[in-house]
């Protein structure tokens, strides 16, 4: 059975991954195809993003069955087979579930507006409020959170898009069917499973205008959402001890994700949090242009780092996924310290304490695309702020420069094998533009150059699997007040790691607390290849990353 405290995870777009008949849009067969290569980095599992039938309003994360396959990815024989070839090389397969909401075609969600009582005990159905919304709540994606029903002259809540409509978690006949699904995709050989937005489930009892927000923290880690988890738990993925999970946890709290990780409260293997991730939105804002803010970035992680091993708790490690810029581009270098600079930002990732998750193309190296047309994007939330921000008087160049540093695009575009058309691919139209640098950014000019990102990710892949301190270690901050470096350590029986990174293009001078003469050491990785000789007082080159090993 594997450890997933020893395992990587890696994330597939399916859409934007490999598409094996021309049709622009990638697909399982893709995946199949492309296994010997994700073997050959060394990951455990695959999360695969949804692939389920959907009108793709937000691809794929609108379903409207979540038993069949959408023709377009491919049919359960893919799917089946990809599990059994995946397993022949140890790669297991993690799916996404969507259950915070349905699509509004789900069968569900058209019986509840056909009058149906018990669909509409599915969904979350309010009456107006002075005759309009029952509350000021907003969508994430933008505009109220509350669409009007004609027919029965009430609202429906969607936290998200209009066409995907939340579940009413309080109804036990809905979490059943939940939980059926869930057992039918483990029949099918599935080992884990990626809960997205799961910690928006809960819903309170009485909905109410949000005098100081959008409304998020009503229903936010809410009501019963541990008991919601627990009951999950013992009634699916619990039962199977080698079915792991990681739940999405928007906008959450320390104290939250412990309860939701730790193991003996049998809720989930690991949690996703996003703080560290909102260090560049300007006053809290995403839709702002703004450096990342350096020591906030360093207090974050260090504080969840720390804060998350005392309860036993654990974190899903990542940088990147389907909703985040590429970030080699935001916290990074993608020019002059392209090479550098992603594997610095690999390092600090990787050798922290939790499961690293890598988003497909981030082991290349690839960057935001600088889409520069509003026709060039395909997300939902990109397009409504577009609309939102324009009908507000904003100037178009302004919005795309925020655009192209922060829309979910930015991770979308497909990814780059080698440098023929379309980057390999398709051999058809793509759904999405590709990012022009493709020719230097590839699958294959990694593989050709050992000195490359890719080769970087693979040894940090094996060291988990060669140091169990990697895993296991307790995380001990080091410097928290650097202007450019970012240290920390990792403690495991008579063995220490020391990570140092620095996170700008410039040479920094650097005081280390610790003697390292006083123990026997050596460099585990480092992205210089004549990496520091060490003194007390060393030098670190820009974007350089070291870990030495320390051992009593
Ligand atoms: C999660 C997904 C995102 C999706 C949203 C609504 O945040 O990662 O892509 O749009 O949930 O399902
Ligand atoms: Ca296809």
């Amino acid at each position: 059975m594997k450890d997933f405290k020893k395992s990587v995870i890696y994330q597939i777009y399916p859409k934007s991954f490999k598409d094996s008949n021309g049709d622009g849009i990638g697909d399982l067969k893709g995946v199949i195809e492309k296994l010997p290569y994700l073997k050959q980095l060394g990951i455990d599992y695959i999360w695969l993003t949804p692939f389920y039938v959907s009108p793709q309003k937000d691809n794929g994360y609108d379903v409207a069955d979540y038993y069949r396959i959408d023709e377009k990815f491919g049919t359960m024989a893919d799917f089946e087979e990809l599990v059994r070839e995946g397993r022949k090389l140890d790669i297991e397969i993690m799916l996404d579930m969507v259950f915070n909401h349905t699509s509004t075609e789900h069968s569900w969600f058209k019986r509840a507006m056909a009058g149906e009582e018990k669909y509409k005990n599915y969904y979350i159905i309010a009456e107006p409020k002075n005759g309009g919304e029952p509350t000021n709540w907003l969508s994430k994606f933008g505009g109220s959170a509350w669409e009007y029903i004609k027919e029965c002259n009430e609202y429906y809540l969607h936290l998200f898009d209009v066409t995907q409509a939340d579940l009413n978690w309080k109804n036990k006949e809905l979490r059943q069917e939940i939980f059926e699904i869930v057992k039918f995709w483990i029949g099918k050989g599935v080992k884990g499973f990626r809960l997205d937005v799961i910690n928006l489930v809960a819903k309170p009892d009485d909905y109410k205008n949000d005098d100081r927000g959008d409304g998020r923290r009503f229903y936010t880690d809410g009501p019963n959402i541990h008991d919601y988890l627990k009951e999950f738990n013992r009634e699916t993925f619990g039962k199977q001890a080698d079915v792991i999970t990681v739940g999405e946890m928007s906008s959450t709290s320390i104290e939250n994700c412990i309860r939701y990780s730790a193991p003996q409260e049998q809720e989930l293997s690991m949690v996703f949090s996003f703080h560290h991730l909102k260090v560049d939105y300007k006053g809290g804002d995403k839709w702002s242009v703004m450096d990342f803010d350096f020591k906030q970035l360093i207090q974050i992680l260090n504080l969840w780092q720390v804060e998350m091993q005392e309860g036993n708790g654990w974190n899903a490690l990542f940088w990147c996924n389907h909703d985040q810029p590429r970030i080699v581009s935001r916290f990074g270098d993608d020019e002059k310290y392209h090479n550098k600079s992603a594997k610095m930002l690999a390092t600090v990732m990787h050798m922290m304490r939790g499961t690293p998750y890598i988003y497909q193309g981030e082991e290349v190296g690839m960057t935001n695309p600088y889409f520069d047309k509003i026709e060039l994007h395909r997300d939902i939330e990109s397009i409504n702020y577009y609309e939102i921000a324009k009908q507000q008087g904003q100037n178009k160049q302004q919005i795309m420069r925020v655009l192209q540093s922060k829309s979910r695009d930015n991770s979308r575009t497909p990814m780059q094998w080698d440098t023929s058309a379309n980057a390999g691919f398709t051999t058809g139209t793509p759904w999405i533009s590709l990012s022009e640098n493709y020719p230097n950014i590839n699958v294959e000019a990694n593989l050709r150059d050992r000195n490359s990102i890719y080769y970087y990710y693979q040894q940090l892949i094996q060291l988990r699997k060669d140091y169990d301190i990697i895993a296991y270690g307790k995380y001990k901050p080091l410097v928290a007040d650097h202007e450019k470096i970012f240290a920390y350590m990792r403690e495991y029986k008579n063995q220490k790691l020391l990570v140092i990174n620095n996170f700008y293009g410039q040479e920094t001078k650097f005081q280390c607390p610790i003697d390292i003469d006083e123990y026997n050491h050596k460099i585990l990785i480092s992205n210089y290849a004549d990496s520091a000789s060490y003194s007390k007082e060393i030098v670190i080159r820009p974007y350089e990353a070291v870990v030495y090993h320390l051992e009593k």
